[in-house]
């Protein structure tokens, strides 16, 4: 990849118009401790443009009531809208059927869901969960939970030192126990883009199913569901611009009709005596109660803005990002970049040396600029790589290569304070 001059935008960079998307971000234009907000938290939550925030206004202001539940004007037209969120999220992922997708309250919930929706049903004592050292504790903890439950036993796909997967490990893994696979697409802490389909299809020659956390994935670069051939895939709204408390599961549809609700209540059942309950169809099985209706409408529009800006157009100013923040990067001493994978999206964990990350973080948000330093949810990610906490600078694509460059030089006088 050709790396740019310090402060200059790539051709790519002005076709691409960032100055045009940034005015559609409000949020954008504030300032932080006297200085303009450099937000480079992007893997944590995204920010919001105006024509979401519009379109969750125009739905409070003039189209909400409870879904399903209603003749009158009002339900009728919340749940149009509701159902034709679902429809847009079918589109933007490729799934084959808009009842694939299941509206949950984030990617937790999703990988929840399928914890209890399948895993309790299709796990059992003595069974094998394949998971990955990559994995974000939501992607852990419930498989440890159940694996606790069932007398199941966790098998763990180690990276290398640039933060890749083994695949010949992943491979070597396999057993006729192994009854699942749950990967992150991406990489929260490192960026490390995974080899999804190819190892999809390796599990599925072993009649393994394979849950894909997405939550990294789908705000990034256009994904395919079907093309990946995974069977569930899961994502949050709040990190693709949309808000918080809204999630997708997209699970294939015979999978879903074989698992078991995960909550029971309202609007998931066709009837209910006290003798016997019946469920509801796909998507409703696992909707139970008043879903988060203007969230998932809120999600819609974000995804319509996201095509709109276009997820190729994303993806390569992103690259155009990481790449320039790489090479500057490499040039303020004592650092340490922690995952290095060929394929990557646009974060960039670090260390400094002699000086911890909690206080790289507080310096530069004096300095208007935003990042995340700690463990990231990803416990298992520091201990392989020996550190207790980084700093992750994670760019989005309203980021320029002027607030990368004001970052460096926030950063390399950081730490000047504490190595002068
Ligand atoms: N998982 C989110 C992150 O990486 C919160 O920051």
């Amino acid at each position: 990849m050709q790396l740019m001059e310090p402060g200059l935008e790539s051709p790519l960079t002005r076709e691409f118009d960032v100055a045009r998307i940034r005015g559609d971000f409000p949020i954008l234009d504030l300032k932080v401790n006297g200085r303009p907000l450099i937000y480079f938290d992007n893997a944590a939550s995204s920010q919001m443009p105006q024509p979401v925030i519009d379109r969750l206004v125009r739905y409070q202001t003039t189209q909400h009531a409870n879904v399903n539940r209603g003749v009158h004007y009002l339900s009728e037209t919340a749940t149009a809208e509701y159902e034709e969120a679902r429809c847009k999220l079918q589109r933007f992922i490729h799934a084959r059927e808009a009842r694939e997708i299941i509206f949950t309250s984030g990617t937790t919930d999703a990988i929840n869901l399928v914890m209890h929706g399948y895993g309790r049903r299709f796990i059992g004592a003595g069974d094998e969960i394949i998971l990955t050292t990559l994995e974000h504790h939501s992607n852990i903890v419930p498989w440890q939970m159940l694996a606790e439950e069932k007398g199941a036993r966790i098998r763990v796909v180690p990276v290398n030192d640039a933060g890749e997967l083994l695949v010949d490990q992943y491979e070597a893994l396999f057993s006729e126990r192994t009854r699942l696979v749950g990967v992150l697409h991406v990489s929260n802490a490192l960026g490390t883009i995974n080899p999804i389909k190819s190892m999809v299809a390796y599990a599925h020659a072993h009649g393994v199913p394979v849950l894909v956390d997405g939550a990294q994935g789908a705000p990034h670069m256009n994904v395919d569901v079907q093309d990946l051939d995974c069977d569930f895939y899961t994502f949050s709204g709040h990190k693709m611009c949309g808000p918080t408390g809204i999630g997708i599961l997209y699970g294939k549809a015979e999978l879903l009709e074989r698992m078991q609700p995960y909550r029971g209540g309202g609007d998931m059942i066709l009837s209910v005596t006290f003798e016997k309950t019946t469920y509801n169809t796909l998507p409703h099985k696992f909707e139970a109660g008043t879903p988060p209706i203007a969230a998932a409408i809120g999600l819609g529009a974000a995804v319509d803005y996201l095509l709109g800006v276009g997820m190729e157009s994303i993806a390569t100013h992103e690259s155009s990002l990481l790449a320039h923040a790489t090479a500057r990067i490499g040039h303020v001493p004592g650092v340490r970049i922690i995952g290095t994978a060929a394929a990557k999206t646009a974060v960039l964990s670090f260390e400094v040396e002699g000086v911890h990350p909690h206080d790289i973080g507080t310096l530069l948000n004096q300095e208007g600029v935003a990042v995340r330093t700690g463990h990231h949810c990803v416990q298992p990610v520091m201990a392989r790589f020996r550190v207790p906490a980084t700093t992750r600078a994670s760019f989005a694509f309203y980021n320029t290569i002027a607030e990368v460059d004001s970052f460096i030089e926030s950063l390399r006088a950081v730490r000047e304070i504490f190595v002068p």
